[in-house]
């Protein structure tokens, strides 16, 4: 490991030492950093699809430093994450993100077996989500019964975690089902994905594509490029469907060709040249899906474009003061809308920075998995 991935990653493990105890006064989920101040979710309080990116990246730095600080906070989270179950109401198909990284997290970690119910517990609500028609049903709502989303790939591993926790098949089986549709509608001849498609809910059948965070309807949402390349890596490390790979290695190339000269990637690869509008997330996440995928192929050109983009975000957009809480720079939620934050720090971004500089160190715990 070069001495610079290794000093940011250092870092970084100081920075989020001395942030994490300012989190853990709020009593909060930090969602991004603004003036100084972690601040939270925007919409549905501790439900939010975020919530498990700040226990998850306090796991990534306990391993890599074995601080019991960072534990404790990652189980302060935690059970601030599960107390989301008794409402149920917001919660989606983004169990996954949520508890693969905050109680998936703690029972590899740690073995407790609360942890381990925990888990799931989780995976049985995104299990509950399957249309036997075909697909895990994204969101709640009337107007959304049929649709279905590309980011829902990375929650698989939710359900295929479930499987090897149980022997039971059920949830691996469940996993299949919505990747065999994901891959037959969602990929299309170019390597790029939808993001969103709505598919009838009685018979299964594709209704139409809908726009979401990216430019517009068709482009290319960097975003969920990389939850793609990502989540069919991930479905390939789960099953070793060959399939899987395939579509892996056809996102990624697209992807590859879309990578700025300096490193950083842009908030959609259709956006308007005139348009200066990134989001490092993205970058931050094809870096861990590539590394991944270099171990699953031994093809030397998928680490070399993870390094990339990482030495892009560390030589451009690392805010390494105490000014900030967070680290990552020029985060960018949606397209359109800056509810969310846009060209900020997203906590989700930091999280997958760290995995990325920990697979770089050797200490990556691989929580997906
Ligand atoms: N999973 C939602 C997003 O990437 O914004």
């Amino acid at each position: 490991m070069s001495n610079s991935y290794e000093e940011a990653l250092r870092r970084a493990a100081e920075k989020f030492r001395a942030s994490a105890e300012k989190a853990a006064q709020a009593g909060i989920i930090p969602y991004k950093s603004e003036n100084g101040q972690w601040v939270t979710s925007p919409y549905d309080g501790n439900s939010w699809w975020t919530g498990g990116f700040w226990p998850g990246l306090m796991w990534l730095l306990y391993t890599y430093t074995k601080d019991e600080f960072f534990k404790e906070e990652a189980v302060r989270v935690g059970e601030l994450l599960t107390a989301e179950f008794r409402s149920f109401r917001y919660l989606n198909h983004d169990v996954g993100f949520m508890y693969l990284l905050s109680c998936g997290a703690a029972s590899k970690l740690t073995l407790a077996d609360q942890a381990g119910q925990d888990t799931l517990h989780a995976a049985s609500l995104l299990m509950g989500r399957l249309n036997p028609a075909g697909f895990i049903r994204a969101w709640n709502g009337d107007h959304q019964k049929g649709f279905a989303i590309i980011d829902c790939m990375m929650n698989l591993s939710l359900l295929f975690r479930a499987s090897r926790m149980t022997g039971d098949p059920r949830f691996e089986k469940a996993a299949r089902i919505h990747a065999d549709t994901t891959l037959r509608e969602f990929l299309r001849p170019d390597g790029s994905v939808s993001h969103i498609i709505e598919f009838d809910p009685d018979t299964g059948k594709r209704v139409k594509e809908h726009p979401g965070q990216g430019y517009c309807l068709g482009s290319q949402w960097s975003r969920g490029q990389a939850w793609g390349l990502y989540g069919f890596t991930l479905a390939y490390l789960n099953t070793e469907d060959e399939r899987y790979l395939d579509a892996a290695k056809k996102i990624a190339n697209n992807f590859i060709a879309h990578i700025r000269p300096d490193g950083l990637t842009d908030c959609d690869f259709c956006q308007p040249d005139t348009e200066e509008r990134i989001d490092n997330i993205a970058g931050a996440i094809a870096a861990c899906g590539l590394m991944e995928l270099k171990k699953a192929t031994d093809e030397k050109r998928y680490q070399d474009a993870a390094l990339r983009l990482v030495d892009g975000l560390l030589e451009h957009c690392c805010d390494w003061t105490d000014a900030r809480l967070g680290l990552l720079t020029h985060c960018t939620a949606s397209y359109h809308d800056d509810g969310a934050g846009r060209h900020t720090n997203i906590t989700y971004g930091d999280y997958f920075l760290v995995e990325a500089l920990s697979k770089i160190a050797g200490t990556d715990p691989m929580l997906w998995l």
